[in-house]
């Protein structure tokens, strides 16, 4: 059974109990559109600005009337994006500000995402400048998040000018102008990578990670939330398991256990039990996206008016991690890889083989005997070297699916005699 954190239902404790605070109120009543009875929770960044801890997200067919409909019902929070190639409209989202007569632009929480292509400086001072001239945005943005901390095969229409790293600088000048509020990163999936945020001028405000009851990532949830950044949760009712990782059935919003708990609670379905829990359990920020004006309402209003659930639901929820179904598909980016050696290397030479992780660190994986093989499922973009026991670098390699989902790599004595079978 997980541990239970005591601290982490204080921090939520006195998240909402400090902050609660009826987003219905903001619209106008004669609509008939808000629900007085919700009170959406908030949060406050470690620079002090206050956020409703749901918030739309503008991706999976978001456009802007679906904007105009949820600012109707009350929603103050905008996840929203440069990569229209990920099915952002990032203007979609600006016009729907300007048009709407439900809100004034100083009312709403808006943010974009700069697309890991324009990581860099030039090219990231760009791509804010680009976001910051649309028009209903109104000169400023309330956070900018890099998207993700790299490019990786397919990701990116040309090769980045440079690092996040480089990038955070630029967000930091931004953020020191005014015309940032708070600033954030996407996919900090290592505590390496927090540690280096941490010891940026300006560490991050917000931290956005895919987070929901199948895909929890506790360790890192929690070494985030315990720096005193926001948890932001991306596809919380499970669109990344359908979408990306083989599943042909979404497993949130079809589990049949969290259908029997949303109708004991007399709420609509799973969504709102995994809002309530991922918000009041856990502090986090999450972003449901819906194109569905009923739906919409519900996540922002349906997910907090029900009597709460208690830590027996939540015990439930906890429980799921892990545990969603074998793909039915295959994964379209893992490749069954076997590395092996020339025949002309010595019978006592034996071959180390590394990943090299996102950061560039050489990571042990195993080592290739002479006349054996290294066998192991790996994925497209994954990056390997190969080195002989003195250190010598026989061979670089990146995995790539275009090879097929079977590939044998034969490393050589570094002389650039790399061979795909
Ligand atoms: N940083 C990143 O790399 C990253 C990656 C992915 C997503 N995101 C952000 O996170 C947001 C949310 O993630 P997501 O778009 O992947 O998907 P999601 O929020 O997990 O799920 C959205 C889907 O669920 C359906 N849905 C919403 N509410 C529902 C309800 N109450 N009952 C039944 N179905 C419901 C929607 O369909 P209908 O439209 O038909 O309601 C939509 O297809 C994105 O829009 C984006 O802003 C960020």
């Amino acid at each position: 059974m997980r541990p239970f954190h005591a601290w982490s239902l204080v921090l939520v404790t006195c998240i909402i109990s400090m902050y609660m605070f009826s987003l219905a109120g903001a619209t106008d009543a004669s609509t008939g559109t808000t629900d007085d009875s919700s009170v959406v929770p908030t949060a406050t960044l470690s620079n002090g600005l206050v956020i409703p801890l749901v918030g739309l997200g503008c991706a999976s067919g978001v456009r802007k009337s679906h904007v105009l409909s949820a600012l109707e019902a009350g929603y103050r929070y905008l996840d929203t994006a440069q990569a229209y190639q990920w099915g952002y409209h990032e203007r979609d989202v600006a016009a729907a500000i300007a048009e709407s007569p439900f809100v004034t632009r100083q009312e709403i929480f808006v943010v974009t995402k700069i697309h890991p292509e324009n990581l860099g400086v030039t090219s990231t001072r760009r791509a804010i400048e680009g976001s910051l001239q649309q028009a209903g945005f109104g000169g400023y943005l309330d956070g900018i998040l890099i998207h993700k901390p790299r490019c990786w095969p397919g990701a990116c229409s040309k090769d980045p000018e440079g690092t996040w790293q480089e990038s955070w600088k630029v967000l930091e000048e931004y953020y020191d102008k005014g015309l940032v509020k708070a600033i954030g990163i996407c996919d900090v999936d290592n505590e390496r990578m927090l540690d280096e945020l941490m010891q940026q001028r300006i560490p991050p405000h917000i931290i956005q990670n895919w987070f929901d009851p199948f895909h929890q990532t506790h360790d890192i949830r929690q070494a985030i939330q315990a720096k005193g950044i926001l948890f932001q949760a991306y596809s919380t009712l499970g669109t990344q398991w359908k979408h990306f990782r083989g599943l042909d059935q979404n497993p949130v919003l079809t589990s049949t256990t969290l259908t029997d708990m949303a109708h004991r609670h007399g709420v609509p379905g799973p969504a709102q039990v995994v809002i309530q829990w991922a918000v009041n359990k856990y502090g986090i920020s999450v972003l449901p996206a819906s194109t569905n004006p009923q739906r919409q309402a519900d996540n922002l209003h349906a997910s907090f008016s029900f009597v709460p659930m208690n830590e027996q639901d939540f015990e439930v929820l906890d429980q799921m991690d892990g545990t969603a179904p074998a793909p039915s598909r295959p994964d379209p980016n893992q490749v069954a890889m076997t590395f092996t050696t020339t025949t002309r290397r010595q019978e006592e030479e034996v071959v180390q083989a590394f990943w090299v992780d996102e950061d560039g660190q050489e990571v042990p994986v195993g080592t290739i005997e002479a006349n054996r093989e290294l066998n192991m499922n790996s994925y497209h973009g994954h990056a390997f070297v190969f080195r002989s026991s003195a250190g010598k670098l026989l061979l670089e390699h990146t995995v790539s699916r275009n090879g097929g989902r079977k590939q044998t790599v034969v490393v050589g004595d570094g002389d650039n005699d790399e061979e795909e079978l």
